[in-house]
């Protein structure tokens, strides 16, 4: 059985028992996890786009963390999520979450620097 992973449209074998997030990472696709998976951090969430009939549903400890937005927007934690047929998933918005982090290191590696420049330039100014 096969999971398909969009917006990359690559697919990789999984195995049974296996979560997306576990194969995701076992193929460098990255899903944002902070609880490993226990599941709390609610951060692992995908689009479930095909195979709603090939994933065994969504637990009470899972259900707790996504609410019932589940049924409507066909998100669930990928951690929890594990199939027993074809399913496809799509990683749109955790590649966006991932580009905002991106972003964000960016913004305060270029504060600090500008930070840092300007202390230090007054350090200077000071000396002269
Ligand atoms: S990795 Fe934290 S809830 Fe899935």
């Amino acid at each position: 059985m096969k999971v398909k992973f969009l917006p990359m449209d690559v697919e990789h074998e999984v195995k049974p028992g296996q979560s997306i997030l576990d194969l995701a990472q076992q193929n460098n696709l990255h899903i944002q996890s902070v609880c490993k998976g226990i599941p709390s951090c609610a951060e692992c969430r995908v689009y479930l786009k095909e195979g709603e009939t090939n994933v065994i549903p969504p637990s009470d400890q899972e259900l707790d963390l996504i609410g019932t937005a589940y049924f409507v927007d066909q998100r669930r934690l990928s951690c929890q999520l594990k199939c027993f047929g074809d399913v496809t998933v799509d990683l749109t918005e955790q590649l966006e979450k991932q580009e905002n982090h991106r972003d964000k290191i960016i913004d305060n590696n270029q504060r600090f620097k500008e930070n840092s420049h300007a202390r230090l330039g007054n350090i200077l100014d000071e000396q002269e």
